[in-house]
């Protein structure tokens, strides 16, 4: 049993311990490493002032390539077996990066704040592209915010910079001899402790469900994009954390006849990518949903498990005969279950879980060629926003002449309640009917009277029954018209 967390920092081994190992990345990188090029701002992963990079061999991007991912919200622990990278690592010798370059030659920094996470998420997209257009370049930058440069100069940068061969950061820190080392440790489980707090990674799902039966109160750490917003504001981490990031098994996603299936640490970027032949509407949507720096860690069972009424992925997962497979032990071995998604809600923040299971996957339907599915999210801002409302349609149709005849109906939305829910007194006034302006005009005015939203702060309860309706009429719309 391992006692340290093995990360590689700018091609240096570390083995961390201890108290280090449950502070924050960017605290320990700025407080015990020294490396203050990384920034820390909002603490929250709004901003990405604290962008490093990360490569895991773990995750499914071939071949192994360093992603941007935020600093301020994950543990040094959970880094354990990646390779990081800081500002202060992408220089060769006295030569600046081609990013760094072109941030200077197109006069992208003022205050310089915000820089070393825009030279971070840039010289990432280029690991990907080598060079960027104006459209890409924007996409890896909706998780970097700059207060006084304005993007343009910044973004002229994104599009000058090209990378090559020599500059390729994956070329020069991902050796053999790293990479194979870091994988070794992934087969030895690792156990931390400091103060009253327990890090726990098995590398076996027996040991994992045995941990949970044997510390109430544990949580599952999946990326922390959602439990580390709350430590840094002050919520104390749990004192028996469980992290999966050793189970292999947990990384697949699996395509079984129509259902796909997701491990529990696979990322939504990974999840993005394997879900584009079968699910590609849900492969879409995701590009809503946060930055890259969030897809790169956050887990989609994390999304679930976190329970929220908005969690973006809820609605298509309901629509699509969503299930949680979980684990727990019983007299010395793993028992498994599933639960529908239908079932798996049963109030705010509560699930039908039991105090001692953990999910290890998730799985839904692939969407099939005769379904029309659309998924849809309204927030306050276009990207990187939680949801004020979403939803997600799904109809079956046949053609009666001219006309679309619903053989089947599901309806589905986030932030309209306690829980995601889906409409089931809707889909029946759907079903069986031809689909025309006065049908969706009164299936919109019934959802109105079902749903009974809450005000708070991201919006009231009319302004929600609203969206609701509305996006359902958009749906009907674009299914009559195209
Ligand atoms: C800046 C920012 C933007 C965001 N944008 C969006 C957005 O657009 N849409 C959206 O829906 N969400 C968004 N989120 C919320 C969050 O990123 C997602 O909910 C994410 O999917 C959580 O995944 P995670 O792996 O980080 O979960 P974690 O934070 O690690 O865990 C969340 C919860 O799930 C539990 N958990 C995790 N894994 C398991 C498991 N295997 N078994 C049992 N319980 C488990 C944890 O114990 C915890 O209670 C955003 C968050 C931030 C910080
Ligand atoms: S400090 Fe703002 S994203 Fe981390
Ligand atoms: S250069 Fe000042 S915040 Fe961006």
């Amino acid at each position: 049993m391992r006692d340290y967390s093995l990360i590689y920092l700018n091609g240096v081994r570390k083995e961390v311990r201890g108290r280090e190992a449950l502070l924050m990345l960017a605290d320990w990188l700025r407080k015990e490493e020294g490396l203050t090029g990384t920034k820390i701002v909002c603490a929250e992963g709004d901003c990405g002032a604290c962008t490093v990079l990360r490569a895991f061999p773990q995750i499914d991007n071939n071949p192994l390539q360093f992603e941007a991912i935020n600093s301020c919200i994950a543990t040094v622990a959970q880094m354990d077996g990646s390779h990081l990278l800081t500002v202060e690592g992408i220089q060769n010798g006295q030569e600046l990066s081609p990013v760094q370059k072109a941030m200077r030659e197109c006069h992208g920094s003022q205050c310089g704040y915000c820089t070393p996470g825009f030279v971070m998420a840039l010289t990432g997209a280029l690991e990907k592209h080598q060079s960027l257009d104006k459209k890409t370049a924007c996409n890896y930058l909706t998780g970097n915010l700059c207060r006084c440069t304005g993007y343009q100069p910044i973004i002229e940068a994104a599009i000058t910079a090209k990378q090559s061969e020599e500059h390729s950061v994956s070329k020069r820190y991902l050796t053999k001899d790293t990479v194979a080392d870091l994988s070794h440790h992934q087969k030895e489980s690792l156990l931390i402790k400091s103060g009253l707090i327990t890090f726990f990674a098995p590398v076996t799902l027996q040991e994992a469900v045995q941990f949970a039966s044997e510390n109430p109160g544990f949580k599952v750490l999946g990326a922390a994009t959602d439990m580390g917003v709350q430590t840094n504001k002050g919520k104390p981490l749990p004192k028996h954390l469980l992290s999966l990031h050793l189970i292999s098994e947990l990384y697949e996603v699996r395509k079984e006849d129509t259902r796909i299936s997701v491990g529990a640490r696979v990322t939504l970027a990974q999840l993005r990518r394997a879900v584009e032949k079968t699910n590609p509407e849900f492969a879409v949507f995701l590009n809503l949903f946060a930055s890259p720096q969030i897809k790169n860690a956050a887990t989609l069972v994390g999304n679930i498990a976190n329970a929220s009424p908005i969690g973006d992925t809820l609605p298509f997962l309901l629509v699509s005969h969503g299930k949680v497979h979980v684990a727990s032990i019983e007299k010395g071995s793993v028992q498994k279950r599933e639960i529908a998604f239908s079932e798996l809600f049963l109030d705010y923040k509560k699930l039908a879980l039991k105090p001692s299971e953990i999910i290890t996957h998730v799985s839904f339907d692939e969407t099939c060629q005769d379904q029309i599915l659309k998924i849809y999210k309204v927030s306050q801002r276009k990207d990187l926003d939680i949801s004020t409302v979403s939803g997600a349609f799904l109809l079956k149709t046949s053609l009666q002449g001219k006309d679309k005849k619903i053989e089947e109906a599901r309806l589905a939305y986030g932030g309209v309640a306690a829980t995601p829910v889906r409409l089931p007194e809707a889909e029946k006034a759907l079903q069986g009917k031809v689909l025309d302006s006065k049908l969706i005009h009164e299936v919109s005015e019934l959802i109105g009277k079902i749903i009974s939203p809450q005000t708070d702060l991201r919006g009231s309860q009319t302004y929600r029954k609203v969206l609701a309706m509305n996006l359902f009429k958009k749906y009907g719309r674009e299914v009559l018209h195209g």
